[in-house]
């Protein structure tokens, strides 16, 4: 197919958010960073032609539970009921089958601490697809505004292991192009897929992990490195005897941090599958947001806490692939042991030595378009 893969399984393994609502407790920044490309999604809500004769489809791919885009989406339909106050409106969370969609509906229906939308609006109609970004979602035609905040640097599979590292920020030479081509062709499928799903004048709002004009992006910008800091803690477990070779090698996180230039790209090609869908880019800036447990670390000044507070984040999204990297034969129970013990070892660090340590985010926001 135009764009790449369309495997029925094209899914990386390994990787899920923490659930039970979990994820939005611990990832405030993540919302700082949806409540930031709010304005870009209300942007585009005011300039296009809204649909006549079926619901407005608002989708959110790579939602998690949701708690993080709640004021986004709130935002959103209450500009849409003001432009028209009969319109359906259909708000649709996506993600990947083992994402907490049991979480999402509790926050989304107001059963939890975090205040929803729901019961704000007449004619809504909110449903959830357990589908990867990497397939097709919605029905041809029938998208208006596709939203996706901080997931679409889950690649679909791991074109490799990186020998000496977790992350692609640590690949050099082979590794490094294999996971840059995979990234480029994850791209291209998602975009293609999401061309097809749009309504013609339909647009695309995205803040994307990437890597800046300074070649800045997540947990790289304050000092401490924070993928080194994952890797050499994960290379002193298997130089303590605590995992294994294959252990060590298996704990490669399937993501890669495109640049501006490579996300433009496939807009810009008029040989592209994604231009000949129809798709162009409005708008592209790289911001930085600043890691809130930092932030507040240099307003309390106590280390224990920001090193409590702070590895949670950081467990939320990578904890799975450290997980599925050890060996099924260990069990659960010893397995679990392994991770608990890593996590204790990070946040021992920060806690003797807090100064640099950080997460923050590192995106490209964008706007896309259909063409009409
Ligand atoms: C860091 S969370 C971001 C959640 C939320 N959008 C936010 O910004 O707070 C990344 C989400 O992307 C989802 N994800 C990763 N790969 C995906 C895929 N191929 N299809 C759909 N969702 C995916 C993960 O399951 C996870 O829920």
């Amino acid at each position: 197919m135009a764009g790449g893969q369309d495997k029925g399984s094209a899914q990386a393994d390994d990787i899920a958010m923490r659930g039970g609502g979990y994820y939005s407790l611990a990832t405030i920044g993540a919302k700082h960073v949806i409540d930031a490309a709010t304005a870009l999604v209300l942007a585009e809500i005011e300039r296009m032609a809204l649909p006549r004769g079926r619901a407005f489809t608002l989708a959110d791919f790579g939602c998690a539970d949701g708690g993080t885009s709640i004021d986004m989406v709130r935002a959103a339909l209450g500009a849409l009921r003001a432009r028209d106050a009969a319109l359906p409106l259909a708000v649709v969370y996506c993600d990947q089958p083992r994402n907490d969609f049991n979480a999402l509906f509790q926050i989304v229906n107001g059963e939890t601490t975090i205040e929803s939308y729901r019961d704000a609006f007449e004619g809504l109609h909110v449903s959830a697809s357990a589908t990867s970004f990497y397939r097709p979602v919605l029905p041809p035609g029938s998208l208006d505004l596709g939203f996706s905040a901080t997931a679409m640097h889950w690649l679909s599979a791991k074109p490799c292991e990186i020998a000496g590292h977790v992350q692609a920020v640590g690949a050099e030479g082979a590794e490094l192009a294999a996971f840059a081509e995979q990234g480029r062709r994850d791209w291209e499928t998602i975009l293609c897929h999401r061309a097809r799903e749009l309504a013609p004048g339909g647009a695309l709002v995205f803040a994307n992990f990437c890597r800046d004009e300074a070649g800045r992006y997540l947990g790289n910008t304050t000092g401490v490195h924070m993928f080194d800091r994952f890797n050499e803690i994960w290379r002193a477990f298997l130089a303590e005897g605590r995992i294994g070779e294959a252990e060590y090698r298996a704990m490669t996180l399937p993501q890669y941090y495109k640049t501006v230039e490579e996300f433009a790209a496939p807009f810009e090609d008029p040989g592209s599958p994604v231009h000949e869908a129809g798709l162009r880019l409005q708008a592209i800036e790289t911001r930085v947001t600043p890691c809130p447990f930092a932030a507040d670390f240099k307003r309390h000044g106590d280390a224990a806490l920001f090193a409590r507070a702070y590895i949670p984040t950081l467990r939320s999204w990578t904890e799975s692939t450290f997980f599925g990297a050890l060996a099924a034969e260990r069990g659960p129970e010893a397995r679990q042991a392994i991770i608990d013990a890593y996590y204790d070892r990070y946040e021992a660090e920060v806690r003797a030595a807090p100064e640099g340590h950080g997460m923050d985010y590192v995106h490209a926001f964008m706007t896309a378009r259909k063409v009409a």
